[in-house]
């Protein structure tokens, strides 16, 4: 897969032309046009599921004013939608989303292969969320530019894969865009995902506690609150195995262990107007105030240039001779 195809191309301008190499990602009932816009003005690219918005009416509506507030921003704009069989909506909002000025959409939960052809037609690019090699090999081979590797750790709907193992395998076999998604939250982690092969650092965890955020304060303050042995591993807020917070967990169930009597995904779950669970990932510990997203991310770049200062000196002074 080594052809440049025009939206192959477009996509990897759009990431050599971000401040910082992140992806402030989507995460349901928390994202919204504000934290989406935030990220973009800061120069970073930012994902909202088609699901948050609860129509494709009102999907079109915020597509539109964040291209009016963004100008040609909006290509750093990267909606992400639920390709599984049970989302109703999934025809109309490939149309809503082919029509506007975005970068690219992600697909998760399920096979990408029927988003590609419109949105590729249209000039957006088209990443895949995969966990395994197989799902991997299936997107690249369906024609995806990127994916987006969910690793041991990520919140919501994680991977169980090894980060350094898994991008190093993806690499063998895939050259378009690599974001990796999993624990990271400061910006040495997002040098070491880029050393590692990856383009991409995909941080949802992070920006939890921002101001611009949709999470409720008593669910920011947890997550403020929590370290990384409070994160759990649950299949029962949709079926699929997710990262939630412990205190979460004992709320709503009586044994504490998070099983749940759950036999499989539903996009219902993610649009019902049902109180949502906590979720986080193992990222919780770097997250110790809540601050407006500009700052977190004026952070994670002043945390990158130090660490970039560092493995400078660290090549020219420590590294041993015999490398
Ligand atoms: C509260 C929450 C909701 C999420 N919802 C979605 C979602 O709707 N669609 C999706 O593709 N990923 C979703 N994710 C996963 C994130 O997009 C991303 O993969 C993950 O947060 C990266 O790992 P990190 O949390 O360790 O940074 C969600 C994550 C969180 C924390």
């Amino acid at each position: 897969m080594s052809d440049m195809t025009p939206t192959r191309t477009a996509l990897a301008d759009i990431v050599t032309s971000l401040t910082l190499p992140v992806v402030a990602a989507p995460m349901t009932r928390v994202s919204g046009p504000e934290i989406v816009g935030a990220a973009c003005t800061a120069g970073i690219i930012g994902s909202i599921p088609a699901h948050n918005a609860p129509s494709t009416a009102h999907l079109d509506t915020l597509l539109t004013d964040l291209e009016a507030e963004l100008g040609e921003r909006s290509r750093l704009v990267m909606p992400n939608i639920v390709v599984h069989r049970s989302n109703r909506r999934l025809a109309a909002d490939i149309e809503c989303l082919a029509a506007h000025r975005i970068g690219a959409v992600i697909a998760s939960v399920g096979a990408p292969d029927v988003i590609i052809e419109p949105l590729q037609r249209a000039g957006i690019a088209v990443l895949a969320d995969v966990a395994t090699m197989r799902h991997a090999q299936r997107a690249a081979r369906a024609g995806v530019d990127g994916l987006v590797l969910l690793t041991a750790g990520a919140g919501g709907q994680t991977g169980t894969a090894n980060p350094f193992a898994f991008v190093r395998a993806v690499r063998q076999q895939f050259d378009g865009v690599v974001a990796l998604a999993g624990g990271i939250a400061d910006g040495r982690s997002i040098l070491a995902a880029q050393v590692a092969g990856a383009d991409l650092a995909y941080l949802g965890t992070r920006f939890l506690a921002t101001r611009e955020s949709r999470a409720d304060a008593d669910y920011q303050a947890a997550v403020v609150n929590a370290d990384l042995d409070d994160v759990r591993l649950t299949t029962a807020v949709s079926g699929l195995r997710s990262s939630v917070l412990a205190t979460w967990i004992e709320e709503h169930f009586d044994d504490n262990s998070g099983r749940s009597a759950s036999t499989g995904f539903s996009h219902d779950v993610l649009t019902s107007t049902e109180p949502f669970a906590w979720s986080a990932g193992h990222a919780v510990a770097a997250v110790t105030a809540i601050t407006g997203l500009a700052v977190v991310v004026d952070t994670l770049r002043a945390e990158y240039q130090r660490a970039a200062d560092e493995t400078r000196a660290f090549l020219t002074h420590s590294l041993p001779s015999t490398v």
